[in-house]
């Protein structure tokens, strides 16, 4: 591995780099780099480490001559043209996981600030508005909570939402009556997108990006929400129809909405002129528990490729 070059190109554990440091010939640290400069340098490295922070498309695997490995610092490998990277014979894995505790105890981070106009109130106060009379809210307990997904960071949240005595639906891709006999065991019930959408108070969406789950949640199914609900994405952007959320909080159809996830990340969107949406860029994973952990799994997982 001496005479192997890493690239990093997002945010991860110290630990992470100065491990790698001590193996590979070189490690370049550059969270954040933009996608023309890696385009510039990307044909220098033979393993690059990334997180959701750029795409990894065909044109930049083309010009990644040198490339081995593309190490997936976290779960989603939507952000990677896997194709390309399939017929160049490079290797990738993703690191599964160890981030679903934090990304589902985000979820209520979320709905807590939603909920109770936690972001609103802070934002308002520091322009030195004291305006205690629009901050009526929500309490969370022994309500609906409809969970779109659930895969480990679903039954994580779903979880978390029992002890908050919380009636859990959810909607899944599989639901076969074995699991649902086990979920039911669970105090968990399981119905279609639209009864999800008309019965709860809130909706978590947790699904990963793939064909059938673009637009998933548009106007057609949005329509079915109560007034008084609040809708997060914690999982891609594009799952939700930007557009047609912004409709609907625009028009007050329902209480919020929070989303930690974006179409186009890192640019201007304009959900965030609304008091009543809590934005956030993509931070669910961003614990120093979860990092670590994923920085662990993945210098063993990465060692193991080469
Ligand atoms: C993931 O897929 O693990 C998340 O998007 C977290 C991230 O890498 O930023």
């Amino acid at each position: 591995m001496k005479n192997l070059k890493v690239i990093i190109v997002d945010p991860v554990h110290p630990n992470l780099v100065i491990n790698l440091k001590k193996k590979f010939l070189l490690v370049k640290y550059v969270p954040g780099i933009s996608y023309n400069e890696l385009s510039k340098i990307i044909k220098n490295y033979h393993v690059i480490i990334l997180r959701s922070g750029l795409k990894l498309d065909k044109f930049l695997i083309q010009k990644a001559n040198l490339l081995k490995v593309i190490a997936r610092a976290g779960v989603g490998l939507d952000n990677i043209d896997l194709d390309e990277a399939k017929k160049r014979k490079i290797k990738y894995f993703n690191i599964p996981s160890q981030s679903s505790l934090s990304v589902a105890e985000f979820a209520f981070g979320l709905l807590f600030s939603a909920a109770r106009k936690i972001a609103c109130a802070d934002q308002q106060l520091r322009g030195n508005l004291w305006n205690k009379k629009d901050m009526y809210g929500y309490e969370i307990t022994k309500k609906n909570l409809g969970i779109v997904g659930l895969g480990d960071i679903g039954s994580k949240i779903a979880r978390i939402g029992k002890k908050f005595k919380m009636n859990i639906i959810a909607n899944v891709n599989n639901n076969n009556s074995k699991r649902k006999k086990q979920l039911s065991e669970r105090g968990i019930s399981l119905t279609s997108l639209s009864n999800l959408m008309k019965k709860s108070d809130f909706i978590i969406i947790v699904v990963p990006l793939y064909k059938k789950t673009i637009n998933l949640i548009n106007s057609k199914n949005l329509k079915f929400l109560k007034k008084n609900s609040i809708i997060i994405n914690i999982s891609r952007g594009g799952i939700v129809n930007e557009n047609h959320l912004y409709q609907v909080l625009k028009k007050k159809k329902i209480f919020a909405a929070a989303t930690d996830v974006f179409q186009n990340e890192k640019k201007y969107n304009k959900l965030f002129k609304l008091e009543n949406i809590v934005v956030t860029p993509h931070i669910g994973a961003m614990t120093y528990e979860a990092q670590k952990r994923i920085a662990v799994a993945l210098e063993k997982k990465l060692l193991s490729k080469l």
